[in-house]
C-alpha cells in the first residue's frame, strides 16, 4: 500500500462523510483555525472505550454541561461522578475518570500533557486511549487503533494470522499509513469506515474509498477478516 495514496483517498472520503459528534471538530472547522478541547476529546474516548456512539452521546451532553472543564469534573464528590455514568457500566472506568481529572487539574495545572507517552501515565489512559488523544487533540502521528482500525487493517492486507496474535504487524501497518499532517482526522476517518462501511457483516465494500488498496476485497472475502482464535 502507497502510505501517500492511500491518505489523500481516505481524508478525501472524510472530508466529505465524516460523522458529526458533539465532541468533534469537522475538518472545516478545524481547518479555520478551531482546535479540539483535549478535555472533551478524553472524556469522549473514555466513554467509547466500551460503549457505542449512539449511547454515548446523550452521557457525553450532560457530563460536559455540568462539568465543562476537567477542573470542574475534579471538584466534583466522587459519588456524583458515578451516579451521572449509571447506565454507562464498566464503573472502574468512572473511578478512574475522576481520579484522571484530579491528576490532571492538581498535578498538571489543569492542562492534558501534550504527547502519547505522557498521557499513558494517567490513571485510565492505555495503549489506544493515549494515541487518539495524542493524535486527535494534539496532532501526533501516533498509531490509533482500536477494533473498528483492527477490522479494516486485517482486511486491507488479509492478514491471516488470528487476533491477537495479528496486533504488532497490525500496528506496524497502521504506523506505516498514519500521515503527519492531519494524524487526527486520519485515524478518525478509520474508525469512521469501520463503522460505517467495512462493518463486521456485509461490508459495503462498492462505496469503500479504499477499496483499491484492499487486498480481501478482491476476492470477496472480506468477512473473513479479521480470523479470530480457535477457542
Ligand atoms: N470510536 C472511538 N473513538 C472514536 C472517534 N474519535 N471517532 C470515531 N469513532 C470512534
Amino acid at each position: 500500500i502507497n502510505p501517500t495514496a492511500f491518505q489523500a483517498a481516505l481524508i478525501t472520503w472524510y472530508d466529505r462523510h465524516h460523522r458529526e459528534l458533539p465532541w468533534r471538530v469537522s475538518p472545516r472547522a478545524r481547518a479555520a483555525g478551531q482546535k479540539p478541547d483535549p478535555y472533551r476529546i478524553w472524556l469522549s474516548e473514555i466513554m467509547l472505550q466500551q460503549t457505542t456512539v449512539a449511547a454515548v452521546k446523550a452521557y457525553f451532553e450532560k457530563f460536559t454541561a455540568r462539568w465543562p472543564s476537567v477542573g470542574d469534573l475534579a471538584a466534583a464528590p466522587e459519588g456524583d461522578v458515578l451516579a451521572q455514568w449509571a447506565g454507562l457500566g464498566y464503573y472502574a472506568r468512572a473511578r478512574n475518570l475522576h481520579a484522571c481529572a484530579k491528576t490532571v487539574s492538581e498535578t498538571h495545572d489543569g492542562a492534558f500533557p501534550e504527547t502519547a507517552a505522557a498521557l499513558k501515565t494517567l490513571p485510565g489512559i492505555g495503549e489506544y486511549t493515549s494515541a487518539a488523544i495524542a493524535a486527535i487533540a494534539f496532532d501526533e502521528p501516533a498509531a490509533v487503533v482500536d477494533g473498528n482500525v483492527e477490522r479494516v487493517v486485517t482486511r486491507l492486507a488479509a492478514i491471516g494470522t488470528p487476533l491477537p496474535k495479528a496486533k504488532p504487524q497490525i500496528r506496524s501497518l497502521v504506523a506505516g499509513l498514519t500521515p503527519d499532517r492531519r494524524p487526527g482526522d486520519f485515524a478518525q476517518a478509520m474508525m469512521d469506515l469501520g463503522a460505517t462501511i467495512c462493518t463486521p457483516t456485509r461490508p459495503a465494500c462498492v462505496l469503500c474509498p479504499v477499496r483499491a488498496f484492499c487486498t480481501a476485497t478482491k476476492t470477496a472475502e472480506a468477512e473473513r477478516f479479521p480470523v479470530k482464535p480457535k477457542k
